[in-house]
């Protein structure tokens, strides 16, 4: 494990102090939806007690402000300035469940909803938008340490990140997940037409000129079809402690 990271009383690793402690290391895991970065951040995130980035939820919360405003989602101008001032909070609920607010409303729901990704996709093209959110997202560096997921996130918004990873599945697979994972959140969508809309955003987010989805350099590459939560997490560990 890094040598700067040392356990406190709680198993939790915590900063050095001094001049050795640097920026907050930085683990990137960036590719296509359903690839199951989102999940594998948060264990991944929890495991080490760092802080997440989910980058996908701000450009989400974009599109919906915007909804909310009655704003195109070619208004380019409004677009910058909702981004700007997104008075976005994230806590839990009793049940340690994830609750999103976007001033004093509850997207827990709307935040991750089908509609709402493909709005977030075709806003995130923007890129006044995008450049609008670099400075929110580089504030989660935050010490003992940060997870980062997204689809720019190695690429653009923490180049310096001490692990970088690229995570895919087969796309029958990844349309299965998200099937899974909205009906589990009580949203009915068919998985046919979940499959199509969920190539027509991937095609959308790689084909764009600014900051595509594609993998860093220096990126892993991790297959995750057909592996469990618990094997791609631990992969993904098993890295960090090679740092
Ligand atoms: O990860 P997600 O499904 O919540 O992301 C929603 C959309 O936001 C995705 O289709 C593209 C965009 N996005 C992006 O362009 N850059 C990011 N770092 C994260 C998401």
């Amino acid at each position: 494990m890094f040598d700067w990271l040392k356990k406190n009383k709680s198993g939790r690793p915590v900063e050095k102090s001094g001049a050795d402690a640097g920026a907050s290391v930085v683990v990137t895991i960036d590719g296509p939806s359903g690839s199951g970065k989102g999940t594998i951040s948060r264990r991944v995130a929890e495991a080490l007690g760092f802080n997440l980035l989910d980058s996908g939820a701000l450009y989400r919360l974009v599109a919906l402000a915007a909804e909310d405003a009655c704003l195109s989602v070619r208004n380019t101008e409004a677009l910058v300035e909702l981004a700007r001032h997104l008075d976005v909070r994230f806590d839990s609920d009793e049940g340690g469940e994830e609750k999103v607010w976007l001033g004093e409303q509850d997207v827990t729901k709307s935040l991750r909803s089908e509609e709402t990704g493909a709005s977030a996709s075709i806003v995130a093209q923007l890129e006044p938008v995008r450049e609008a959110l670099i400075e929110r997202q580089r504030a989660f560096r935050q010490p003992p340490g940060l997870v980062a997921d997204g689809r720019d996130m190695g690429t653009r918004i923490f180049p310096d990140a001490a692990l970088k990873i690229y995570m895919t599945a087969s796309a029958e697979e990844r349309a299965k997940r998200r099937h899974k994972q909205l009906k589990e959140k009580g949203l009915n969508v068919s998985l046919a037409a979940l499959s199509r809309d969920i190539e027509k955003r991937d095609r959308r987010d790689s084909e764009r000129t600014i900051a595509p989805l594609r993998p860093a350099m220096d990126a892993k590459l991790l297959d995750t079809t057909g592996q469990s939560i618990e094997a791609v997490t631990q992969q993904v560990l098993d890295w960090v402690a090679e740092l």
